[in-house]
């Protein structure tokens, strides 16, 4: 049999992903858990999993489980994918694995000491176009890359109820959306020299809005992140002899354009299903080879991520009770 997963927390984003689950040969969707068992036992029947909990303590108990997904609000992400590792899984735990540069450490160093995989659930890196962008920006494909410009915004009534504007829940533009322009950045530039952002809070302190420039030395990035405006969510890498442009909504692209002089040429690499289908597969190759991480997103790389998100959420002064 394949590999067993374990649902974590069903909201909006595990419909998507068991829908995922159940695309990918060698994984099975297994059990579900939830605050509420018969939220779980409704779950299992439109998925088709074997297993339903009314408690995530007893899901992470379950002995058949291979890996864990986590998808709670980010505040919880350090306490469940402790739970899990501490009772032997694996983890995959959705965006941001956890809220500042010390929660992670805790969960990376648990995830050595338990001997278990454990990976930030960063879909966009294994996306099939993101993997060709990192190969023609790398292979010189537009020059130098010099500027990079990307956007992730999107409106929303503020609702304070909503995990969105709640700074118990560690809401907010930054850690909900503004890790995905971070994220390329940082993936095809490295760590910037320095950090200058800006940004709008709400009356409850979460960011409502954000702007960050970050400093190449010789090149640099202007990202964005919101829940007030809507943006086209494209990003542009501009270098010394082109463009290459990541079509809306970048974040899941179908497609790129690579634009020199008078040609635009556009290459279609399409997801299959939504596209967590190439994160999943990823947790079955580096489980099946024993990895407690991958390569491709590494615990190096969730650290650096966090520690510009840390650097960005002081600047623009986003504070969270807990912390
Ligand atoms: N990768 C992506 O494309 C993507 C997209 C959207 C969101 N996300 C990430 O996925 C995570 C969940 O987001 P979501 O949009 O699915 O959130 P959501 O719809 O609000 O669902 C979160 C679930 O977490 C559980 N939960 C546990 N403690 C909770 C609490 N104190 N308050 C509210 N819910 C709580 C609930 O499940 P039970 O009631 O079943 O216990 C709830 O349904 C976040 O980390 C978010 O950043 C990723």
């Amino acid at each position: 049999m394949g590999l067993k997963w374990g649902i974590l927390g069903l909201g909006k984003i595990a419909h998507h992903f068991c829908k995922d689950i159940l695309l990918v040969e060698g994984s099975e969707l297994y059990a579900v858990g939830s605050r509420s068992l018969e939220k779980a036992n409704y779950f299992a029947q439109q998925y088709g999993a074997n297993q339903s909990y009314g408690s995530y303590q007893d899901l992470v108990n379950d002995s058949d489980i291979d890996i864990i997904y986590i998808a709670t609000p980010h505040d919880s992400h350090l306490e469940y994918a402790m739970m899990a590792m501490e009772a032997g899984k694996h983890v995959l735990c959705e965006k941001p694995i956890a809220v500042n540069y010390d929660q992670v450490s805790q969960l990376i160093q648990t995830a050595q000491e338990k001997k278990v995989f454990l990976m930030e659930a960063l879909w966009t890196r294994f996306n099939p176009v993101i993997e060709k962008v990192i190969s023609e920006i790398k292979n010189g494909a537009i020059g130098i890359p010099t500027y990079l410009n990307s956007t992730f915004s999107f409106y929303n009534d503020i609702d304070p109820a909503s995990r969105l504007f709640d700074p118990n829940l560690a809401g907010g533009s930054i850690l909900d959306v503004g890790l995905y322009p971070v994220f390329l950045c940082y993936t095809l530039f490295g760590m910037p020299q320095s950090i200058a952002a800006t940004g709008t809070l709400s009356e409850q302190g979460v960011d409502l809005q954000m702007t960050a420039l970050l400093d190449y030395g010789g090149g640099s990035a202007q990202l964005m992140s919101g829940l007030q405006a809507n943006c086209d969510m494209t990003s542009k890498i501009y270098g010394t002899e082109g463009q290459l442009i990541i079509d809306s909504r970048w974040h899941e692209a179908q497609s790129y354009q690579i634009k020199k002089s008078d040609k635009n040429v556009t290459y279609k690499h399409p997801t299959i299903g939504r596209g967590y289908t190439h994160e999943i597969m990823e947790c079955m190759k580096c489980i099946e080879n024993k990895q407690i991480q991958s390569s491709k997103w590494s615990h190096q790389d969730s650290l650096n991520l966090i520690s510009i998100l840390d650097e960005i959420r002081r600047q623009v002064g986003v504070v969270y009770p807990f912390e």
